[in-house]
């Protein structure tokens, strides 16, 4: 069987040989972060910004990047560089480390737990995604502080399990009478020919996929804006995506089982993935 291999603190391993402490506080508190970067032909997308997002995570939480740049950039390579496919996504995870007995407080040396694997990115033609998902709404019952990425991800899994057993693919999440996210991925709405996302806040991750969509539409001629998008928006939008690094760009066809506009993928997505693919397709041949 394949026996990928993966980096834990220092070691380059196969993965059913990678060993992590019971009292790993990122096991008994989910006390960590994490991040998920695509790579296609081994090239990461947009690595800066992600490592950036990951500093952000780790001030969040008080906890001290234990690498510098270029050494995450060199991990990080060395797995894509070993492990099997051209297109991958790399996983990686830091945590407060293991401590002496379990204590909510923060141990007073910190030797964080790094983890890092890699998994393939299997291809979604343009066909089989255009078909898109269902979505159903649902309470944000997450904490104030999700744009930060941690590894405690109890209530977004909760959501999206939800979502699987009431049959949709995706749960699109409300606080105070406003869309914020997906429960693994960020939201845009049209309307009237307008791609809408909610402004960056404590209340949403800041997705990597979401500004570089942002940015692709502003060079490419389709009018965007960060705005509110209400429930009734929603409700009454053209077309919804839900975008993310490992799912790209899912056009909803079908919210709380009643069709989104006529329940096909509309104009604005087919326009946007086909600029979202050719983008990848320059960094595949590394000219980005
Ligand atoms: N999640 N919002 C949430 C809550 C997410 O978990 C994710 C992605 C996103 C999209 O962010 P990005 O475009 O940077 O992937 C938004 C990853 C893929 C995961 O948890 O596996």
């Amino acid at each position: 069987m394949y026996d990928p291999l993966v980096y834990l603190n220092g070691e380059y391993l196969p993965v059913s040989q990678a060993k992590v402490s019971v009292l790993d506080r990122g096991f008994l508190f989910g006390d960590g972060v994490y991040e998920v970067i695509p790579a296609y032909g081994r090239h990461m997308l947009r690595l800066d910004e992600h490592l950036r997002r990951l500093q952000n995570s780790l001030d969040g939480i008080r906890l001290i990047n234990p690498f510098t740049e270029q050494k995450w950039r060199q991990i990080l390579q060395r797995l894509l560089d070993e492990n099997q496919s051209e297109d991958q996504c790399v996983y990686l995870h830091i945590s407060r480390g293991v401590t002496d007995e379990r204590n909510h407080l923060f141990p007073e040396k910190v030797i964080p737990t790094v983890f890092v694997m890699v998994s393939t990115l299997l291809p979604v033609s343009k066909d089989k995604l255009g078909k898109g998902i269902s979505a159903i709404t649902l309470d944000d019952i997450r904490w104030h502080a999700c744009h930060i990425k941690a590894t405690a991800l109890l209530a977004n899994t909760l959501l999206r399990q939800q979502a699987d057993d009431e049959g949709a693919a995706e749960a699109i999440l409300v606080r105070d009478g406003y869309a914020t996210e997906g429960a693994a991925s960020n939201l845009f709405i049209v309307k009237d020919g307008t791609l809408k996302t909610p402004p960056v806040s404590p209340l949403l991750l800041p997705g990597i996929t979401r500004d570089l969509i942002l940015e692709l539409a502003q060079n490419n001629d389709i009018t965007c804006e960060e705005s509110e998008v209400s429930e009734q928006a929603l409700i009454t939008a053209d077309e919804i995506w839900l975008t993310s690094s490992t799912k790209e760009i899912m056009p909803v066809v079908q919210l709380n089982g009643k069709l989104v506009a006529n329940g096909q993928s509309g104009p604005i997505w087919d326009k946007m993935i086909d600029i979202y693919q050719a983008y990848k397709a320059h960094l595949r041949q590394g000219e980005i």
